[in-house]
């Protein structure tokens, strides 16, 4: 008996931890309807996609601690001024102000900065022709 509930709880963790990561979740449900995982050149899109947003974020702000706090900001508060993406901006329109959570948005910006979303290959070439100076 006692094995039993002991091996139930341990496969409750395992499946949990497994299917669970709450950032991906959040970000799934939070930032996914505009911001896609990735795009081809002709997808109509109303916002950039999300390795776009991180490779503009994360250069500007390698730490991660910075990198997390910028995007918590930005989502409370999209202010143009502070944009890191003008040209977005100009394509798709100042991102709304939504009414999340920043602990919610934090689990998010935590999850972007650990996950590789292997951007695109044209994605990369286009990035280094509109930003010679960065690597
Ligand atoms: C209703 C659509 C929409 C949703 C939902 C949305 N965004 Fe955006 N976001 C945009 C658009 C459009 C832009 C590009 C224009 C801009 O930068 O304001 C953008 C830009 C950004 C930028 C770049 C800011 C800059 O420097 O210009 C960040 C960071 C960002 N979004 C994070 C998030 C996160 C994190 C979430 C989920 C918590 C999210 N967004 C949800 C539409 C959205």
């Amino acid at each position: 008996m006692k094995t039993s509930i002991f091996t139930m709880l341990i496969l409750a963790f395992v499946s949990t931890s497994a299917s669970s990561n709450p950032g991906k979740h959040n970000y799934e449900k939070l930032c996914l309807s505009c911001h896609l995982t990735s795009k081809t050149k002709d997808t109509k899109a109303i916002a950039p996609p999300i390795f776009a947003v991180k490779t503009h974020v994360k250069t500007a702000y390698p730490d991660r601690e910075d990198f997390i706090q910028t995007i918590v900001d930005w989502v409370e508060d999209p202010d143009a001024d502070a944009s890191l993406m003008p040209g977005a901006i100009r394509k798709f329109g100042l991102m709304p102000k939504l009414p999340y959570a920043p602990s919610e948005v934090r689990k998010v910006a935590e999850f972007i900065y650990d996950t590789d979303f292997n951007s695109p290959n044209w994605y990369k070439k286009h990035y280094k022709a509109k930003h010679p100076t960065v690597q």
